[in-house]
């Protein structure tokens, strides 16, 4: 245990919220399973559990915001090139580890073409762009028609801001600072700002399991507790519940008709 105040050097920067440079901060703690980006695998794999197998050879699957590749070990075997969109170097180094091809651009100003992309995934990513309808947009132009698009986030509302930034934020899943509630993002405006995009967005309310949730705490918490427990090691699912008010997943199809034949 330590005594008294970190050396300065280990402490961490305190920076506004929602600040970038955070994710330097930061870069330790993506692949850790228990770490402070703990529940991002979890939504990961939740998000390419919405993410069919690819249908055509050379099948494209854009990531924007996509940190250090989390999503990529949930993708595997379903035959996508996995392109990853980030405005954070360090974590482009390490999403580049684990096979994303990385391009270091903002989402709301993407360097790819017009309907480049089978799937368009944003996850946890539009609640930290102050011009989230511009990052909509422009998931939207990347999707080829028939294109999917996959994404969760957090909704701008009182409960939102009291779960994942008052209470989230004092526990070990969620870094204290990371969000800035003032751009939360509301799931009617949502679903209104894709369908001008010519996507059908349907929403649903999701949130980590309560029993696997409490169980991955008390693990973190208690040393030596993990080998007395019957689901030890085992990550907490994030499931569907009734309301999207704090947390929720996206999914819609872009419309047009698909051109089988295109590469
Ligand atoms: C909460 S993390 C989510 C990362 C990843 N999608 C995941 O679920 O593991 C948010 C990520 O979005 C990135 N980001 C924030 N604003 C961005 C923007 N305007 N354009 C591109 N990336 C952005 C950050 O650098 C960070 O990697």
């Amino acid at each position: 245990m330590r005594d008294g105040p970190a050396p300065l050097s280990t402490r961490p920067r305190t920076l506004p919220p929602n600040d970038p440079r955070q994710y330097d901060d930061l870069a330790g703690e993506w692949w850790r399973p228990d770490g402070v980006f703990a529940m991002l695998h979890w939504l990961a794999a939740a998000r390419a559990a919405l993410v069919p197998p690819a249908r055509r050879p050379g099948a494209l699957l854009v990531d924007l915001g996509c940190g250090a590749g989390l999503l990529a070990p949930h993708l595997a075997g379903k035959g996508y090139r996995h392109v990853g969109v980030d405005l954070t170097r360090s974590a482009l180094e390490q999403a580049a580890a684990h096979g994303v091809t990385v391009v270091n651009a903002d989402a709301t100003a993407v360097p790819l073409a017009d309907g480049c992309a089978d799937v368009v995934a944003a996850g946890e990513v539009l609640e930290h762009v102050p011009d989230w309808r511009r990052a909509v947009a422009e998931a939207c132009r990347l999707l080829r028609p028939g294109g999917l698009l996959v994404l969760d986030t957090l909704n701008d509302t009182a409960l939102s801001r009291l779960v994942a930034v008052r209470i989230g934020e004092r526990l070990p899943t969620v870094p204290r600072g990371i969000h800035d509630p003032r751009l939360f993002v509301d799931d009617r405006e949502l679903v209104r700002e894709c369908a001008r995009h010519g996507v059908a967005l349907r929403v649903r309310g999701v949130r980590p399991e309560v029993g696997g949730l409490v169980a991955w705490l008390l693990r973190r918490a208690v040393p030596g507790l993990a080998g007395r427990m019957s689901d030890a090691g085992r990550p907490p699912r994030i499931v569907p519940t009734r309301s999207t008010a704090v947390l929720y997943q996206g999914r819609g199809v872009r419309s047009g008709v698909a051109d089988a034949g295109r590469e």
